[in-house]
C-alpha cells in the first residue's frame, strides 16, 4: 500500500491517476470531507482524513503503509515542519521506500519553497529512509490555468517576464513517472529532474497557443500589485502563500528557470516526454471554447 499526500490536488490527482492505472494500492491522505469522495472516484482504495500537521494523524496514516509518496501542499510556512514530520514518522514506522515530490532547483534559495524542499531532501537523506527524489519543473498546465482568458480574449496574462526563459514540464508525464518510480525498484534511490527539455518565454509559448487555436494569443505581462490585490480580494490563498508566489514571480521576472534535459526522464517514462505543444493541442481539443 502505498500512501499518497495531497492526493486531490492538481499534482496528486494526477500521481494517483497513474498509480492507479498502474494497478498499485493507493491510501489517499486528504483533508476534507469533499477530498474523500473525490479520491475513492479516482481509484483511491483507501482514505484517511487528517492534517499534515498533527503527529498523531501522521502516524495513524502511516499504518500499514510500505512506500510513501510525499507531496507538501502548496507555499506553506509549515512546509519544512510538516515534511520532516512525515519523514521522521516513516523512518519510526518502518516504510520501506520514500518517494520525495521536490521541486526543480530546488538550489535556488531566492525562492523560497524551492529552499524548503532542499532542506527536506538533506532531511530524507540523512533519515536513512530508502528514498527517491523527483524534481519536477513548472506544469505545462500552470501557463494554461486561465485558459477561458487565453481563447477567449487572447491573453496569457501573469505578473512576469515574457521574454524569460522557462523549463516546463506536463503533469501527465509526471504522474506516469511517478507511478514507474513506486511500481519499479529500477530507478530506486535516485534524485531526477522532471524536466521535457524544451524552454520557452512566455512569448513563444503564446506563439504556440496561436499557432494551436488559429488566432492570436499575446503574452502579457501584468502589475504584480494588481495581482496581489486581487488575491486578497478573492480571500482563498493566505497572506503567507500570496507572499511567497510573489516571491517567486520575482524571481521569473528578473532570471526565468531554464536549462533542463528530457533524456533521463524519458528513460523513466520509457518514451519521450511531452512537449508544449502536445499540451496545448490537448487543451484546444479538451476546451475549444475556452
Ligand atoms: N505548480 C508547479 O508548477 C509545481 C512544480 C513543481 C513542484 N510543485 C510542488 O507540487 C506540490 C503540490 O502542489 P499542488 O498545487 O498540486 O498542491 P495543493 O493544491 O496545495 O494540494 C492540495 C492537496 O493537499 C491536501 N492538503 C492541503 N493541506 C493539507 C493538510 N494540512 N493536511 C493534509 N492534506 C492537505 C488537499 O486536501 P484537501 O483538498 O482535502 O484540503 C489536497 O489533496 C507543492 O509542494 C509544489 O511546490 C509544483
Amino acid at each position: 500500500m502505498i500512501l499518497l499526500t495531497g492526493a486531490t490536488g492538481p499534482t496528486g490527482s494526477h500521481v494517483l491517476k497513474h498509480m492507479v492505472a498502474a494497478g498499485l494500492k493507493v491510501r489517499a491522505f486528504v483533508q476534507r470531507e469533499a477530498s474523500v469522495h473525490a479520491a475513492l472516484a479516482a481509484g483511491a482504495v483507501e482514505t484517511i482524513r487528517g492534517d499534515l500537521h498533527s503527529p498523531a494523524d501522521v502516524v495513524r496514516a502511516l499504518e500499514g503503509i510500505e512506500q510513501v509518496y510525499f507531496i507538501a501542499p502548496r507555499f506553506l510556512d509549515t512546509e519544512v515542519a510538516i515534511t520532516r514530520g512525515m519523514i521522521e514518522a516513516a523512518r519510526t514506522a518502518g516504510v520501506g521506500h520514500f518517494i520525495y515530490h521536490s521541486v526543480y532547483h530546488a538550489q535556488l534559495d531566492a525562492i523560497l519553497h524551492h529552499r524548503d524542499k532542499r532542506i527536506c531532501e538533506a532531511a530524507l537523506f540523512d533519515s536513512l529512509l530508502p528514498y527517491t527524489v523527483l524534481q519536477p519543473t513548472m506544469y505545462m498546465q500552470s501557463t494554461t490555468r486561465d485558459w477561458r482568458d487565453i481563447v477567449q480574449a487572447g491573453r496569457y496574462a501573469v505578473p512576469y517576464s515574457t521574454e524569460q526563459r522557462m523549463t516546463v514540464v506536463d503533469l501527465e508525464d509526471v504522474g506516469a513517472a511517478a507511478a514507474v518510480v513506486a511500481g519499479t525498484t529500477d530507478f530506486r534511490g535516485g534524485c531526477y529532474e522532471l524536466a521535457s527539455g524544451e524552454q520557452l518565454s512566455r512569448a513563444q509559448m503564446a506563439s504556440v497557443m496561436t499557432d494551436v487555436l488559429g488566432r492570436p494569443v499575446n503574452a502579457v505581462r501584468s502589475d504584480l500589485a494588481a495581482w496581489q490585490a486581487h488575491q486578497r480580494s478573492v480571500g482563498v490563498l493566505t497572506e503567507a502563500q500570496i507572499e511567497r508566489m510573489s516571491v517567486m514571480m520575482r524571481h521569473y521576472d528578473e532570471a526565468g528557470m531554464g536549462g533542463g534535459n528530457g533524456r533521463v526522464f524519458g528513460m523513466i517514462l520509457g518514451r519521450a516526454p511531452h512537449r508544449y505543444r502536445d499540451h496545448i493541442e490537448a487543451m484546444a481539443k479538451l476546451r475549444p471554447q475556452g
